[in-house]
């Protein structure tokens, strides 16, 4: 696709975001559960807005992420917020700004509870111990995982010690990433309601976070399923709050060749953007989809990044046509962790944001500067050190 905007440029479509949250809402009309979106997968202002239309609230992981949406979404959001990091500043910051907060721990709740504002639900975060991630790094039930309190601990405190749960109406677990049926929340879900069946019957709400690709997953039964066991079993209200599954084909990177040459008998081709603008590209170790690259086509290059990071590549491509010096590459389903986990190593500033209109048309929605860059290193603007 060949555009005048200044590359590398994260493109978010519009038409897209929206039919993503357009089915999803239907989906969580259907299962009558919450809808949330995490913004973690993609805090840009469009996906905000366009999520405020069709959601029921925000699970954040930081203040930042609360603000941020607070700002965008307006004072009248819901918002939710979990996470290993929680702190007096933190409640006393922005307290008053949440709608329900979960404690990651015990520990969390026993030293923070009598801070949090009186109208605020409060959750605990279950570690089910049931994996379904094989690489640890990502797994939340890994061996002695941060994440929660071990359902087994759970199951303790709640017979043996109950006060430790005082002030507790909700129960947060998020135990997948990426899956593309639900048969692991189906079994996550059985397994807790196996589990801790009587803190269940003394709850309010439980929330089933996110992990799942709803559009990949033609039958979503067990997702009903999953539902249903807290709702129709225990009368809870039910939250779901994917990321991934709302903005990753909503995203694109372009990027423009900017140098050609033979290394090894292999023809690389050097980009303007790195895997600096796409971390999980170096983090899983994978090769990201490009645009025109066809099995079997006739010319090859290695695609690399621009940074002197020698790992910074993306892959071996083939085309139809050859690439020549300001040949435009697209790399396509970049919506979900790429611009939020962008950084400016090398001094190699962020893409440029733009958003492909309803109509087709592009719209620049933020340049990044060196301003910003330096900034960020701590410097005033314009300050000579
Ligand atoms: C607590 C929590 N909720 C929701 C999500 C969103 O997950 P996904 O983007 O895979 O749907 C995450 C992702 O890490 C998470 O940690």
């Amino acid at each position: 696709m060949a555009t005048s905007i200044k590359t590398p440029a994260f493109i978010t479509d519009k038409k897209i975001l929206d039919q993503e949250f357009c089915a999803l809402r239907k989906i969580a009309d259907e299962a009558s559960c919450k809808f949330l979106y995490s913004p973690k997968a993609n805090s840009l202002p469009v996906v905000l807005r366009t999520a405020m239309k069709y959601v029921d609230g925000f699970g954040c992981s930081s203040p930042y992420e609360l603000e941020l949406v607070d700002r965008v979404c307006g004072p009248d959001t819901s918002c939710h917020l979990v996470g290993p990091l929680l702190t007096e500043a933190m409640l006393h910051a922005a307290g008053d700004r949440l709608d329900y907060l979960t404690f990651n721990s015990l520990s969390q709740r026993d030293r923070l509870h009598s801070l949090v504002p009186g109208p605020v639900q409060c959750g605990i975060r279950v570690n089910p111990e049931l994996s379904f991630i094989h690489d640890p790094r990502y797994d939340p039930c890994r061996q002695n995982s941060k994440l929660g309190v071990p359902i087994s601990e759970l199951t303790r405190v709640s017979a043996s010690n109950p006060d430790l749960l005082r002030g507790i109406n909700g129960l947060h677990f998020h135990t997948n990433c990426d899956g593309t049926d639900f048969a692991s929340l189906l079994a996550t879900a059985r397994h807790i309601q196996d589990l801790v069946p009587e803190l269940l019957e003394n709850l309010d709400w439980v929330n089933m976070g996110g992990g799942y690709l709803f559009d990949s997953a033609d039958d979503k039964t067990d997702f009903f399923h999953a539902v249903e066991i807290f709702r129709d079993g225990f009368g809870l209200q039910v939250f779901i709050e994917p990321g991934a599954a709302l903005t990753r084909r909503a995203g694109i990177i372009e990027a423009t060749v900017h140098d050609l040459f033979d290394s090894g008998g292999v023809q690389i081709a050097v980009l303007d953007t790195t895997v600096n603008h796409m971390a999980e590209v170096f983090e899983f170790q994978f090769e990201p989809d490009v645009l025109g690259h066809v099995d079997g086509g006739v010319h090859d290059y290695l695609l690399a990044g621009c940074t002197c990071l020698a790992g910074d590549i993306f892959g071996e491509y083939t085309f139809d046509t050859p690439l020549c010096i300001g040949s435009k590459v697209t790399f396509l389903n970049m919506g979900a962790y790429t611009f939020s986990k962008a950084h400016r190593f090398n001094g190699v500033g962020l893409p440029t944001l733009c958003t492909r209109e309803k109509d087709g048309s592009l719209k620049i929605t933020h340049e990044d500067s060196f301003d910003a860059f330096a900034r960020t290193m701590g410097m005033a603007n314009n300050a000579i050190v």
